[in-house]
């Protein structure tokens, strides 16, 4: 019932030009993908060229952050309705880079994911522990922290997206173990059940990302409640992405 939805986040990488050219060699080799849903998240300077080339592809095409307003003196941000006013459909909330070096709070992630719905884009919201809070046992209290300040503006029938992404695992080649992944999977749906209701639990797609790559995403996503993948590295490299995309069941 919940669709697989495979995730690329180019971070900062690729200008326009060479983002255009990779949109290209997505957009061709994966014209046969069916039942799974597609998203790239480019840089904001190559969203324009890389939504062109995608086009009609069935690919879609979200920002990597945003700010909350709509518009005004914040220099250097982009807004929510600027990012639909592209096209794009999805954008990420609360990326672990984002917290982590740029210093975003709980507060700004839910401040976020509202100005996101409020301009008709699923939000991204994306939790997950640091080493040193896994070690410490803290992972389930930090994730339910940054879920219920995430989605505390979000109502039952709006639609959303969770990522779990452990810190440690993010560009380090250390992947969560299914085990692992499973375990914090299962709690996150529990707690969507708890904070809303069993059929929003149900809806809702978890997706995880760490170190996802082809050698390793046919496991994860074999897990129950793993309904996709949020890919860094790996999504920067077409073979590599291409038989992502082609997870086997
Ligand atoms: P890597 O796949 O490079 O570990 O990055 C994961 C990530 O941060 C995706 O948003």
């Amino acid at each position: 019932m919940r669709t697989p939805l495979i995730a690329g986040n180019w971070k900062m990488h690729l200008a326009p030009t060479e983002a255009r050219k990779y949109a290209i060699r997505l957009r061709v080799r994966l014209a046969d993908v069916r039942g799974r849903d597609i998203l790239v998240f480019p840089p904001f300077t190559a969203l324009p060229a890389v939504i062109e080339e995608l086009g009609r592809s069935g690919i879609a095409c979200g920002g990597q952050n945003l700010h909350w307003e709509k518009q005004g003196a914040f220099t250097g941000e982009i807004s929510a309705p600027f990012l639909a006013d592209l096209g794009c459909s999805h954008v990420l909330v609360g990326h672990s880079e984002r917290r982590h070096i740029f210093g975003e709070t709980d507060e700004d992630c839910g401040r976020k994911t509202r100005a996101a719905l409020d301009a008709g884009l699923t939000p991204i919201l994306c939790v997950g522990e640091t080493l040193e809070q896994r070690e410490a046992d803290a992972t389930r209290q930090v994730i339910e922290r940054q879920l219920a300040a995430g989605l505390k503006p979000v109502q039952e029938d709006e639609k959303f997206v969770l990522a779990y992404e452990p810190v440690w695992a993010i560009g380090t080649g250390r992947t969560a173990s299914p085990e692992q992944a499973d375990e914090v999977h299962r709690h996150i749906r529990a707690w969507l059940g708890s904070r809303f209701t069993p059929d929003l639990a149900a809806r809702v797609r978890i997706l995880y990302g760490g170190s996802v790559k082809p050698e390793n995403v046919d496991d994860l996503m074999k897990l129950p409640d793993l309904d996709g993948v949020l890919v860094g590295g790996a999504a920067l490299n077409a073979d590599s992405f291409d038989r992502i995309v082609r997870f086997l069941p």
